[in-house]
């Protein structure tokens, strides 16, 4: 047993659709989240400062004493997992990629896997090199850069947000894929419009669910749940866009109390 809260980070309202399942998942957890609304996009920036960032987002979520870090982030999962774990280890990281990887796995019949995600996280590879260990699989990828600040402006389902993405969808629709992933925790709200462009027998995978079921796991296994807990949110933003209360709203279908902090 342990109250201590789950700490949640990206670069900005992405990971909000992790906080959405973990609060479904785990609905006694204290949740801490923080979102680098001022610093973001990181998936256009360089692998220095994408690091550089991610241990700032963390030493800001460390003064909560949180049991456990979830990088509700592609763009840091690819680079800084490993670079966070050595770094830290009074607390436990967990990454949205890996579960992503072993969902997809299991659900794809013909074995063509579509991977979306920002400029960084494509280019890094890292989601070819976790598919390359299994047998068979061929991976098409595709970076969607104007996804993230589509986003941050609150342009979940409109005409223009729908010919950018059928824009960058086209090839990935010719490759005959049955299994995409939206390895970007922003992409979730674009889900409906991803969905109808590549059509309902393709199967997307969104990483907040998985990384829940994954969280719930590592919880009950070292003894860390909160049994009598509130489930109480805190949500952090380095800088208050005009659309973060609609996204937020969007998201829960309520309001939830945000706080502006400015030690990032
Ligand atoms: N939401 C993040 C991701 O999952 C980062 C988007 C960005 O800041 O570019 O990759």
């Amino acid at each position: 047993m342990n109250e201590n809260p789950i700490g949640i980070f990206d670069s900005g309202v992405g990971g909000l659709s992790v906080v959405k399942e973990i609060i479904k998942v785990l609905p006694k957890e204290n949740i801490i989240y923080f979102g680098d609304t001022a610093r973001v996009p990181y998936g256009t920036k360089s692998e220095r400062i994408i690091k550089k960032f991610a241990l700032e987002d963390v030493n800001f979520l460390l003064k909560y004493k949180p049991k456990l870090i979830i990088i509700a982030c592609h763009t840091m999962s690819s680079y800084t997992t490993e670079f966070l774990k050595k770094k830290i280890k009074k607390v436990k990281f967990v990454d949205v990629i890996e579960p992503t990887v072993e969902k997809a796995i299991g659900l794809t019949k013909n074995k063509k896997i579509g991977v979306i995600g920002t400029t960084a996280t494509i280019s890094s590879n890292r989601y070819q090199e976790l598919f390359s260990k299994y047998n068979g699989i061929t991976v098409y990828t595709k970076d969607c850069p104007l996804f993230v600040p589509i986003v941050e402006e609150g342009w979940f389902e409109n005409k223009i947000t729908y010919e950018i993405a059928n824009f960058y969808l086209s090839e990935m629709k010719k490759n005959g894929i049955d299994t995409l992933v939206l390895g970007c925790t922003h992409y979730p709200y674009l889900k409906k419009t991803i969905q109808d462009i590549m059509g309902k027998n393709v199967n997307i995978i969104d990483a907040s669910y998985e990384v829940s079921v994954k969280v719930a796991k590592i919880l009950k296994e070292e003894k860390l749940e909160n049994k009598s807990g509130n489930g109480e949110i805190n949500l952090f933003f380095s800088d208050i866009s005009p659309h973060v209360e609609k996204t937020i709203y969007f998201l829960f279908g309520k309001k939830i109390k945000y706080n502006l902090t400015k030690n990032v």
